[in-house]
């Protein structure tokens, strides 16, 4: 792995505001990246990650809709072509059966795996082919039965094999599609999710004693799986979605 294995290339990370796109973000403008455009809805967080790094350039944009995914398609056409794109933004809704609505259940579809597949179609022309990498973060939720969170879990599934089809669909352009699967990470997302920072408190420790690792994972865990499976350096690598998860799919 080369230092500045991303030299001159531009790169978008949605989600790049918090949690593991913002580190991500970050690692990508570290190893040389000209242009890391992070998304999000919100501005604070994008404005603050891109004040870490000069190749850092906030894009305030609803991945949901199609206004958004114009936006980003305009954004990236602007600058030229898009070498690495990373489908980072996610939501955790976990709420028992009896309790789910249909906003909740289409909510997380919709950020979870309709944003990727509409972002995915716009920027494809975009892409650089061949030598474009797709990298999508994906979670063991999908490979596990999951109680109180199983559209989450459906979710997650469902983007496993994009990543799947994906890599056969776009292996003829020299495009790469490759998928990262975490267990519990420390980041914003179950404070997100609607819980109060005492859930949280609780929900973390049970993560971490139920994995054989003993702990939860934090971004830097994590991090370095997405550039490798996005550099140019693991050209032959496509189709695979790795676990890092302290052991938990174990056990
Ligand atoms: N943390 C974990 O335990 C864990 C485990 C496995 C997998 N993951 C996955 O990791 C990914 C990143 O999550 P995280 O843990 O880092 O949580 P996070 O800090 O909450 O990050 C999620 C990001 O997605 C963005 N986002 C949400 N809806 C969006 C939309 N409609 N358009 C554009 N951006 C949107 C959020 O920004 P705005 O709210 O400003 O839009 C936020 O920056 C997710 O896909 C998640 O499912 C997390």
């Amino acid at each position: 792995m080369s230092d500045k294995a991303f030299a001159g290339q531009h790169i978008v990370v949605t989600g790049g505001g918090t949690g593991i796109g913002r580190a991500a973000a970050l690692a990508f403008a570290d190893q040389g990246a000209a242009r890391v455009t992070v998304v999000g809805r919100r501005a604070e967080p994008l404005a603050e990650v891109a004040a870490q790094h000069e190749a850092v350039v906030p894009l305030v944009a609803d991945a949901t809709t199609e206004a958004g995914v114009e936006a980003i398609a305009e954004s990236v056409a602007a600058h030229g072509s898009l070498d690495v794109l990373v489908h980072n933004a996610g939501i955790f809704r976990p709420t028992p059966l009896d309790r789910l609505d249909a906003e909740s259940v289409r909510g997380q579809l919709d950020v979870n795996v309709v944003a990727p597949v509409l972002l995915t179609g716009r920027l494809l022309p975009l892409l650089t082919s061949p030598g474009g990498s797709i990298v999508v973060v994906s979670s063991i939720s999908a490979q596990r039965a999951e109680a109180v969170s199983s559209v989450y879990a459906a979710t997650k599934a469902a983007v496993d094999s994009l990543v799947r089809s994906w890599a056969v669909e776009l292996a003829p352009k020299g495009i790469r599609v490759n998928g990262v699967a975490p267990g519990a990470v420390e980041t914003p997302i179950l404070g997100v999710g609607g819980l109060t920072p005492e859930e949280v408190t609780a929900q973390r420790a049970g993560y971490a004693a139920d994995a054989p690792a003993g702990r939860i994972g934090q971004v830097d865990d994590v991090v370095p799986w997405i550039t490798r499976l996005a550099e140019p350096a693991s050209a032959w690598v496509t189709g695979e979605i790795i676990v890092m998860d302290g052991g938990r799919l174990l056990v």
